[in-house]
């Protein structure tokens, strides 16, 4: 998002705490265009990072834990990053009179789906705490804008996939392969089917929602799926991240959490996300297949994992 927005000539001010991040701030941008860095953990707002609220037009709020996986064991960790920080992002974008402001929900917010395309009229009943505090996130955005005048909407993002990426699947089994090339540990019993977008794709559907919230009305508030119109299974993924580092005959070593094969608790099986909405009010299309955005991003990362620099901001 943020090299999309500076090379569309916005000036840009990124607040991240680096918990996660891979990218070295200073250096990554340097040269761009008008992008400032301010180290800051949105749990806890202060001083020149608060300040820099003052005068923006518009927030991107995408600071989360998005480990789904792990906030079994640290919930309270993930209900601080993902929905106190929020608040404070929003409280923050209130007082400073922000005007438009995109939260980066997810998929998760409906759980196990009960119908498939899921359209953003199903029920929020996450399974993950992870899921859980996007549902929150929403309400809050909601009421904010509701409320305060802001114009907002939330992006219920299926598996985003790309260059930098440092989590889920894709990440998992190179790392893993990487140490062993004949073995592959799946989580789950493999046939969990989902859908994924390439990142240039979100940017996208990003950019669109965003355009099209400019022309609203304020206190407007709107929620987006943004996914695929295709799903893949974990299996076929282990496949083209072998065939991607160049292994063959990797046996696959299955270890399903619970009767249903998931991968760990909170792990949804089935994701497929209606994207009729974004597509018929904005024009929005995914360029890239699910495979084909699996297969693309493993080609990223593996050049990544192996140390090499991946594709610098201008990368499509
Ligand atoms: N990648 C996906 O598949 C996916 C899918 C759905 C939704 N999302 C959401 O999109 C957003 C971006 O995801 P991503 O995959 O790029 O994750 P990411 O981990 O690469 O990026 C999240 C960033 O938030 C920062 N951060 C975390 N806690 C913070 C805090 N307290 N203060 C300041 N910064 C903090 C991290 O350092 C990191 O740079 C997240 O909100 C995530 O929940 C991602």
């Amino acid at each position: 998002m943020v090299d999309r927005l500076v090379e569309e000539g916005y000036r840009v001010t990124v607040l991240d705490s680096l918990a996660h991040s891979v990218v070295e701030p200073e250096e990554y941008w340097k040269g761009l265009g008008e992008v400032s860095f301010i180290k800051c953990d949105l749990r806890r707002p202060r001083g020149e990072c608060l300040r820099s609220f003052r005068g923006a037009f518009a927030v991107f709020h995408f600071a989360a834990d998005p480990e789904v996986r792990a906030a079994y064991r640290r919930p309270g960790q993930q209900f601080e990053n993902n929905l106190v920080a929020t608040w404070r992002v929003l409280e923050a974008s209130r007082r400073a009179g922000v005007e438009v402001f995109v939260f980066a929900s997810s998929s998760t917010v409906y759980g196990d789906p009960r119908e498939l395309p899921t359209p953003e009229s199903h029920p929020l009943e996450p399974i993950s705490v992870y899921g859980a505090t996007k549902a929150g996130g929403e309400q809050l955005v909601r009421t904010y804008s509701l409320l305060y005048g802001m114009r907002g909407a939330s992006l219920r993002y299926a598996n985003i996939v790309g260059p930098r990426l440092r989590h889920g699947v894709i990440w998992d089994f190179i790392a893993k392969l990487r140490r062993d090339p004949r073995r592959l540990e799946v989580l789950g019993d493999g046939t969990q089917r989902k859908s994924y977008l390439y990142v240039g794709d979100a940017v996208d559907a990003t950019m669109a929602v965003y355009n099209k919230l400019v022309q609203e009305e304020a206190g407007n508030y709107a929620v987006y799926n943004v996914g695929n119109n295709d799903w893949i299974t974990v299996n076929e993924i282990a496949d083209i991240v072998a065939k991607v580092l160049g292994l063959e005959k990797v046996e696959y070593v299955y270890k399903p959490w619970g009767r249903e094969g998931r991968g760990w608790p909170g792990d949804v099986k089935l994701m497929l996300l209606d994207i009729r909405k974004i597509t018929g009010e904005t024009g929005w299309r995914p360029t890239l297949t699910s495979r084909e955005a699996v297969d693309l991003a493993a080609r990223h990362m593996a050049l990544e994992a192996a140390g090499q620099r991946g594709p610098g901001p201008s990368w499509r």
